[in-house]
């Protein structure tokens, strides 16, 4: 099934829902760091969504000419493209998402923590713009290490008084992306038809594909069940590997960014049951941010849903992996604070 078919649906639904195709409602995206390795390709996927009016293409440098490129493809989106820190706040202006693939990619043997000293700084400055300019949109955070950077944006929008917890989000539609993918191949079901959540954070261990719930079920052994976890949790060392050294991934970080994206849109427009897993402010554990399935609705979170039964081994991923996603919350709560 295309990427294309599958966001067309959003609309097609809305309209099965009694809106004529005319009155879809008018939403602008903005993309803040747009001329990037995932930013280019994201910025094509949304200009092909038809949920979209306005897209605002932000990045340091590059947009004038991604935008322009975009901008031909006959769509419905207008297509804007801004530059350098100037522009920032027009591109925010009136928007009802943010999605931030803004910063630097690992290279092999880099962690994603590693990317935090510079990352952090730039998200900082991202969301301070944004609770200026746009501090009523819905916030789609994918630079890394999202553990941390999630906890720094709901600072800045602390300190600026904007903060809603239910307007940001830590995308982690990818590792569902990556579960389903493996999943299906191993368990020989077809991958159109595949559910997994996955619960946790982004980065490692604290990635918990729950196996156990998949559907369609496919039988499979302990041990297959434990590959396919670890395969999840390393899915994005697999990819900077095998670009050695030219970034991590970018395409399927696209088309995961564009699902969960999509998803913000449809909830926004009332498209009811709309659930996709994200990392957000949760008391699903005792951890403040958790990633976990989550309905959308017209203000963003409408329901954190709980984790559901656990197999023996999913609990013990679950213990695992609290120490380190605690501490990379702290980290981020306590950068925003001190710088
Ligand atoms: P990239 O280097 O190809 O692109 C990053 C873009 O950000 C560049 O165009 C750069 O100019 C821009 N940028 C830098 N500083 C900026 C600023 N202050 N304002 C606006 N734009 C700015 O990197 P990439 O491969 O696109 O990855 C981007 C980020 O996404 C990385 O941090 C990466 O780790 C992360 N990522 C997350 C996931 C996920 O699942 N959440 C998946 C893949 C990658
Ligand atoms: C991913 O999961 O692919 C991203 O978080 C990028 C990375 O550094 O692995």
């Amino acid at each position: 099934r295309s990427v294309h078919s599958a966001l067309a649906r959003g609309s097609s639904h809305l309209t099965r829902r009694g809106y004529g195709s005319e009155s879809v409602p008018q939403r602008k995206v903005v993309i803040l760091g747009a001329a990037g390795g995932i930013g280019q390709p994201l910025s094509l996927l949304m200009k092909l969504n038809p949920l979209v009016s306005s897209l605002a293409l932000y990045d340091i440098a590059g947009t004038p000419g991604v935008a322009a490129d975009i901008s031909h493809i006959n769509t419905r989106s207008e297509v804007a493209g801004y530059q350098g820190e100037e522009e920032l706040g027009k591109a925010l202006e009136g928007s009802d998402i943010v999605i931030i693939p803004a910063g630097v990619p690992r290279k092999p043997g880099m962690t994603r923590d590693d990317l935090f000293n510079i990352n952090a700084g730039i998200v900082k400055n991202l969301c301070t713009a944004i609770a200026k300019y746009s501090p009523n949109a819905l916030v789609n955070m994918i630079s890394n290490p999202v553990n941390s950077t999630v906890p720094i944006a709901a600072e800045i929008f602390k300190k600026a008084g904007t903060y809603d917890e239910k307007r940001l989000f830590g995308v982690t539609t990818l590792d569902v992306v990556r579960a389903k993918t493996f999943y299906a191949g191993k368990a020989k079901v077809p991958v159109a038809e595949v559910n997994v959540p996955v619960v946790g954070g982004h980065a490692g261990i604290t990635i918990l594909p729950l196996f156990s719930q998949a559907t369609p079920q496919g039988n499979l052994a302990e041990e297959e069940i434990k590959a396919l976890t670890k395969r999840t949790q390393e899915g994005g060392t697999e990819v900077v590997e095998a670009k050695a050294g030219k970034g991590s991934a970018t395409l399927s970080m696209a088309y995961a960014g564009a699902i969960f994206a999509d998803a913000c849109l449809k909830g926004l427009n009332g498209v009811p049951d709309v659930v996709e897993c994200s990392f957000v402010q949760s008391t699903v554990t005792e951890l403040p941010f958790f990633a976990s399935k989550v309905r959308l609705g017209k203000n963003g979170v409408e329901e954190v849903l709980g984790l559901g039964h656990l197999s023996d081994y999913e609990k013990q991923g679950l213990e695992s992996l609290k120490p380190e996603l605690q501490s990379s919350i702290e980290k981020g709560i306590k950068f925003a604070n001190q710088s």
